[in-house]
């Protein structure tokens, strides 16, 4: 059984009971759901990759409360710190060297040396974070490959049954998941596009490499070719949609689709993000009900959040296994 919690004390208080127990507790950042547990019990952490059906070799994200409590866990640098007083809380991930005798389970982060820490935006993240008063490592609630949640209903599609309970805050307010951003190395790496734009980034610290893993070892599975894919195949770049296509629209729609969902009329790429995971699942579901074959995507801009869009769109386009 999973519980769906409301946010206020009560439904909190609960929460950090379960986290506190090694349980696992959706719970609401400005990017997507995140499935918690406990990051520095191993059996706990083990817990998240069974309920998600998980590669091993993911690392997850550890979140806090705040900038020292991560720090009290990772190495800072100079680009970290200058990066953390920018961005955090929000959706900018850091990769970091842990430091020793860091609490966090050597699985959450499938034994790298380092870890990935970040400070989201939401209030009720915040308090939960404060009051469990321990690292919580979340991955996106969806089961693995599928598309990720913004919103408790999208958490209970995938995973009811398989978590403890769903703290229900509402959609999430940005929609794509946090950048990832690599500071181990002599340069830092974008290893994952997403809700804090390159450009912003850069503003900063400077220039920022985009990060090429190799496909046989990726360094973030968000770089997994076939990954956030809905069940119906994704056509990019589309002018109309096919008689048996849906349309994911991004402006103004050319007519003729059956089912369409728009991303934003006007074009704004935030818009469009935070819309982003909950059309491509009402256009899978109702696609699938009016039996259509697949979703045509009209084309959106690669700058700023378009690079994390396009991004996503074209894992969600990938050829699957
Ligand atoms: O917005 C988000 O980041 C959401 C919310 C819940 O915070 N979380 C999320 O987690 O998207 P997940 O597990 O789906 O993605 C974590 C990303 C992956 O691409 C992973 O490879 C990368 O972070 N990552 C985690 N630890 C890493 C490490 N030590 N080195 C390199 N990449 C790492
Ligand atoms: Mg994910």
């Amino acid at each position: 059984m999973t519980d769906k919690l409301l946010p206020d004390a009560a439904g909190l208080a609960r929460a950090v009971e379960l986290l506190r127990g090694g349980l696992l507790v959706a719970f609401a950042t400005e990017t997507v759901y995140g499935l918690g547990g406990d990051a520095t019990d191993g059996r706990a952490v083990a817990a998240i990759f069974a309920a998600k059906g998980r590669p091993q070799f993911n690392p997850l994200i550890c979140h806090y409360p705040d900038a020292a409590s991560a720090f009290a866990h990772v190495a800072a640098t100079p680009a970290a710190l200058a990066l953390a007083g920018a961005f955090w809380p929000g959706p900018l991930t850091l990769v970091l060297r842990r430091r020793t005798g860091c609490p966090v389970a050597l699985l959450a982060a499938a034994g790298l040396e380092t870890l990935a820490v970040r400070v989201p935006a939401h209030p009720d993240a915040l308090a939960l974070l404060r009051a469990v008063a321990r690292p919580v490592a979340a991955p996106s609630a969806n089961r693995s490959g599928a598309v990720s949640p913004t919103t408790a209903a999208h958490v209970l599609a995938g995973l009811a049954g398989r978590i403890d309970a769903v703290l229900d805050s509402g959609p999430c307010p940005v929609g794509v998941e946090s950048t990832v951003l690599d500071l181990t190395g002599p340069r830092p790496v974008l290893l994952r596009p997403g809700g804090v734009t390159r450009e912003a980034i850069a503003a900063v610290i400077g220039a920022v490499d985009s990060g090429a893993p190799p496909a046989a070892a990726p360094r973030s599975p968000g770089l997994l070719a076939s990954h956030y894919a809905p069940a119906l195949p994704v056509r990019l770049a589309a002018r109309a949609a096919g008689a048996d296509e849906a349309l994911l629209a991004f402006g103004p729609p050319p007519g003729g689709a059956r089912a369409v969902f728009q991303l934003s009329e006007s074009g704004d790429l935030a818009e469009a993000a935070a819309n982003l995971f909950a059309g491509l699942r009402a256009l899978d579901e109702s696609g699938r009900r009016l039996g259509l074959r697949g979703i045509a995507v009209m084309p959106v801009p690669d700058s700023g959040l378009g690079l994390a869009i396009n991004d996503r769109l074209q894992r969600a386009a990938a050829p699957r296994d």
